[in-house]
């Protein structure tokens, strides 16, 4: 069964409607992929009353003016929240731009000292919550490590007190974990994942596809090959439509001072 993010993501949302705040995002070049993702946080912000600005730079601007930028967002009192959206162009130090970012208006929360959690770890997080009840005890297989879900989630998991297995690419019989727990978070961003990494019986298991890839037709999909998927013992979160909508929406609930762990 698909679990309707959507709905999940419009109950995060609620949480920040009405709240005063204004997201920032500063985007540099014109990539198309950043262009949909932005007016998806811009309607996301509207939905709820929080106003958004996009601050669009060119594509070869330089670091200071970024900088420059950002210090003027920083200081200025009517924003609540400022985000870089990555990716940027490939000579640019991003973790040195995010940084840049005060704490307090982190809401991405990709510094690990920002007063907000990153935003997918915690949507998720908060999504096993509404479908499990209590993470106390439960098993936890996260695949891939990245910075900025597989690694904070680590941490995130244990301080519900699930028990937490941590694999990666170099992960001997990977399928022997993924079988096993009650939840698998998958963040590799390479679909492979079949029916042969989950088992049948024993159990319902939830899967939470945080990965984004393209598939060899170039439609945009997650970790799981769905279609090869038997999802009568399984509770699926779907790509697209899926952990990117959680993301988006704790986004706009930090922008709105609202922190959902
Ligand atoms: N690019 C793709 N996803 C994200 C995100 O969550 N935050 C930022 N800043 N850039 C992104």
């Amino acid at each position: 069964m698909f679990v309707d993010c959507k709905s999940y993501a419009n109950e995060i949302l609620a949480k920040a409607k009405g709240r005063p705040g204004a997201l920032a995002i500063i985007q540099v070049g014109d990539d198309p992929r950043s262009d949909v993702y932005v007016r998806g946080k811009e309607r996301d912000c509207e939905k709820v009353g929080i106003d958004c600005n996009v601050f669009k730079l060119p594509r070869n601007a330089d670091i200071f003016e970024i900088e420059g930028l950002i210090d003027q967002l920083n200081s200025d009192r009517e924003y609540t929240g400022i985000i870089v959206q990555l990716p940027l162009p490939t000579y640019m130090p991003e973790d040195h731009i995010c940084q840049r970012i005060a704490l307090s208006k982190d809401v991405d929360g990709f510094n690990p000292q920002s007063d907000f959690h990153p935003c997918t770890p915690e949507g998720i997080v908060w999504l096993l919550k509404q479908l499990h009840g209590s993470l106390d005890g439960a098993e936890a297989v996260i695949v891939g490590r990245g910075k900025l879900v597989g690694a904070p989630l680590q941490k995130m998991l244990l301080d519900q007190n699930a028990t937490v297995t941590a694999c990666h690419s170099h992960t001997r019989n990977l399928k022997e974990h993924t079988k096993w727990a009650d939840i698998v978070i998958l963040a590799t961003g390479k679909h492979m994942f079949d029916q042969s990494y989950f088992r049948t019986s024993l159990g319902r298991q939830t899967v939470i596809d945080a990965g984004i890839t393209f598939d060899e037709t170039g439609r945009l999909c997650g970790d799981l090959i769905t279609e090869q998927i038997d999802h009568s013992n399984m509770n699926v979160t779907p790509v697209p439509g899926g952990v990117g909508l959680l993301t988006r929406a704790v986004l706009v609930a930090h922008t709105g001072g609202v922190n959902l762990i």
